[in-house]
């Protein structure tokens, strides 16, 4: 299949698309390239792969990238919510307005499917122990809510015969050419190797992972899913959802070193949720197949290998620090 991800670059990115590709897939990236140009150097088959550095702000950036694409998969964001508040109407432009752009464009390319990720933040704060995907969503900040926006938007639009699809994942985990560092089993994993001290504030909340071996696993699933099953949905997209006291036990566990201590603070953060992913799991045979001690281990092995040479220094690996740096309008 002819693929085009917008923001392909990024962590999650960097990971899929090798993986589509391995799999037969070509893939066309359109992103700024904002955390580095070199993510895709590794690449096995480089003939597979087309970039397009270009603003998916732009419609001809658009039209360029999703020209023949038979699907696009929808990732480019400023994501998380410190790097939107930075400055909102930067954010907004790019995770809100474009969206319009971006449905106009899916629609002028004759794809047939437009996966478009969203994010299990739009939930908010629930009381309920298993948030579903028809649980009410309360998305609590700028960043959940115009996620939730562009969802609505989604399903309200005329994509002639595009099938849509919509994925709110779980925070994702573990070692990718990209690498985050600012999510938190990355950030519980390398500070225990690099400072040899965890530290956890409050400890008690419940944050729900997956694994970026498992969320790529599902963006392919989505991708080559028949359209019965797809087509319309929303899918939550987690595996393991504990506290964050005990993903701080399990960092130590895997790091192996008796050094690394784990201090305790408290917090204001008490946000707490759960979800559940049956849904992905009975209609799509998507079963989460990688632990966050997985994750831990990848990100150990990497940095053990010099992948990642100055994990708390390079700004790549916190989106923050390359928003305040690269001076984006
Ligand atoms: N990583 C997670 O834990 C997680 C969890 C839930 C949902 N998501 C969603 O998954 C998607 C991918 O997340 P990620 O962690 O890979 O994010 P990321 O920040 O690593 O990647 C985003 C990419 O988008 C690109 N980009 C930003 N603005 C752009 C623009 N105007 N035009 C073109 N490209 C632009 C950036 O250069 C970057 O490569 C996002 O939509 C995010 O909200 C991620």
């Amino acid at each position: 299949m002819r693929v085009a991800i917008t923001g392909g670059a990024g962590y999650v990115g960097s990971a899929l698309v090798p993986y589509l590709i391995d799999l037969g897939h070509e893939v066309t990236v359109l992103d700024l390239f904002l955390y580095g140009e070199n993510v895709f150097n590794g690449l096995r088959q480089p003939g597979r792969l087309a970039c397009v550095k270009g603003d998916i702000r732009n419609p001809a950036d658009l039209a360029k990238a999703f020209k023949g694409a038979e699907a696009v998969i929808h990732l480019a964001c400023i994501s998380n919510d410190p790097s939107f508040e930075l400055d909102p109407h930067l954010g907004k432009s790019i995770n809100y307005d474009a969206f319009a752009k971006i449905l106009a464009a899916v629609r002028g390319c004759g794809a047939r499917r437009f996966i478009y990720a969203s994010s299990s933040s739009v939930y908010g704060v629930q009381d309920v122990p298993n948030v579903r995907e028809d649980t009410p969503c309360l998305p609590l900040t700028d960043y959940s809510k115009f996620k939730l926006l562009c969802e609505q938007d989604l399903q309200a639009a005329d994509l002639g015969g595009c099938e849509r699809v919509v994925i709110r994942p779980a925070t994702v985990c573990g070692y990718a050419p990209r690498m985050r560092l600012d999510l938190t089993v990355n950030i519980l994993s390398i500070h225990a190797l690099v400072r040899k001290l965890i530290t956890v504030h409050g400890g008690g909340q419940l944050r729900p992972n997956i694994n970026i071996r498992d969320m790529i696993e599902a963006y392919r699933i989505l991708l080559e899913a028949p359209a019965d099953k797809v087509a319309g949905q929303t899918f939550n997209a987690g595996y393991e959802n504990h506290s964050v006291a005990d993903i701080a036990e399990m960092v130590r566990a895997e790091v192996r070193d008796p050094a690394v201590q784990i201090k305790v603070e408290p917090t204001v953060d008490n946000r707490s949720y759960h979800i559940n992913s049956d849904r992905i799991a009975n209609l799509l045979g998507f079963r989460a197949r990688h632990t966050i001690r997985d994750a831990v281990r990848s990100i150990c092995d990497a940095y053990a290998g010099g992948l990642m040479p100055d994990p708390m220094g390079d700004r790549r690996y916190y989106n923050i620090k390359t928003m305040q740096a690269v001076g984006l309008r």
